[in-house]
């Protein structure tokens, strides 16, 4: 087992994360690998965070926010997936997680009730930058105690700064329990006795990162939605902390998916090396949409008389351009693997080719699958 690859990653975890800046193919590799895993009879779920319709149109799957929907046994079975596997994919629901979170942990039924109606909670639960990250964690979490999967592929938001996913606990943290909002927390308390004026000034800073929500009711739900999580969580830090902590366990693998261009390259460099910094590793590097390099490509004779041979009417001259714009694209793309094979050993460096069309159902994964895991 030593040389295969999925056996390599998923051996002793329970969740592959896929990150990745934004459109590089982390849904897809999220489903191919997903598949893989049900092939080899794992019960896996696919937690998608974009809708991702047309993957789910194409697996007879109709995906609603936070509703976990299973491919057809008999579809799988057709794919070669073994009898005990099963695949299911969920689209997050995060102001969903967030309530769920928040009703599980409230000392009673009113206090949940009170933060659910919060206009700041609100906020906070479908505005605020991380909250999706965050609450993609926690769904993970909670879908692990739950033992229904065997593993969870976690395809993560985009993200801009390779960093984002990792730090979204503390980030969200840092923005509700900022030296301000601890200001602000007491200060609203009914003894703390600040004039608005006073108040106004103080938080105005923190009002600009906000957003442009402003009025007094608003800044009082705040103080309360944070003195209230406070309360829930023990903590909301240590509640963080906890969750970020619980993404760093050996039993988590990490894949960084990237296009084969400089800054893709550079951004999955920056990823690895803060997963090194935490004391974990990159398991893989995916390279996606790689264009091989056309070392065979037939000569235009060549292709004239395939291209009659099979009774097609396409002109070869087309098919000889789309086939110089690929190598160009090949020739583009070398320098960029030849740094990503600098950065990770060939065991660990996974190249995707780019497919003739868009990955679309089980046969297109199937073949994403099998390039990935060779
Ligand atoms: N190897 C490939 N060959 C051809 N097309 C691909 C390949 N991988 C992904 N695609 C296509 O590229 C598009 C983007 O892929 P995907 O949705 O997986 O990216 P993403 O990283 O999840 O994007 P986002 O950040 O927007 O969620 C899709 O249309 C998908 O079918
Ligand atoms: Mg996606």
């Amino acid at each position: 087992m030593q040389d295969d690859r999925f056996e390599r990653l998923a051996a002793h975890r329970r969740v592959i994360v896929c990150a990745g800046a934004g459109g590089v193919g982390k849904t897809t590799i999220a489903a191919a690998l997903s598949l893989s895993a049900a092939r080899r009879g794992r019960r896996v779920l696919c937690l998608t965070i974009d809708p991702a319709r047309r993957l789910a149109d194409s697996l007879g799957l109709s995906l609603r926010p936070g509703v976990e929907a299973e491919v057809s046994p008999e579809l799988l079975a057709g794919f070669g997936g073994a009898p005990a596997g099963s695949l299911s994919v969920a689209m997050l629901d995060p102001k969903q997680t967030f309530d769920d979170l928040v009703t599980r942990n409230a000392s009673s039924a009113a206090v949940a009730q009170r933060i659910l109606q919060n206009q700041f909670y609100r906020h906070v639960s479908t505005q605020l930058a991380g909250t999706q990250s965050y609450m993609a964690m926690e769904k993970v979490l909670g879908l692990l105690k739950s033992s229904r999967y065997d593993l969870i592929v976690l395809d993560t938001p985009p993200t801009s700064e390779a960093l984002d996913f990792l730090d979204a606990p503390e980030r969200l943290v840092e923005t509700l329990d900022s030296p301000a909002m601890r200001w602000l927390v007491q200060a609203l308390e009914p003894s703390g006795g600040l004039s608005m004026r006073l108040l106004a000034r103080g938080v105005a800073a923190l009002l600009r990162t906000m957003g442009r929500l402003t009025g007094r009711g608003f800044l009082e739900d705040m103080a309360a939605f944070v003195g209230e999580l406070n309360e829930l969580f023990g903590g909301f830090k240590q509640r963080a902390s906890e969750v970020s902590r619980a993404f760093r366990a050996p039993e988590f693998a990490y894949l960084l998916v990237a296009a084969p261009s400089a800054a893709a390259v550079e951004e999955a460099r920056f990823f690895a090396e803060r997963l090194r910094k935490l004391g974990m590793s990159a398991d893989a590097l995916v390279l996606n949409r790689v264009h091989p390099e056309q070392n065979d490509a037939p000569a235009r004779g060549e292709l004239a008389g395939l291209v009659a041979a099979r009774g097609l009417t396409i002109d070869a001259t087309h098919l000889l351009a789309a086939q110089a714009d690929e190598a160009a694209r090949a020739r583009t793309e070398a320098p960029e693997l030849a740094k990503a094979r600098h950065l990770f050993p060939a065991e660990r460096l996974w190249l995707v080719p780019v497919m003739a069309g868009d990955v679309r159902g089980l046969a297109d994964l199937a073949k994403v699958s099998r390039a990935l895991l060779g």
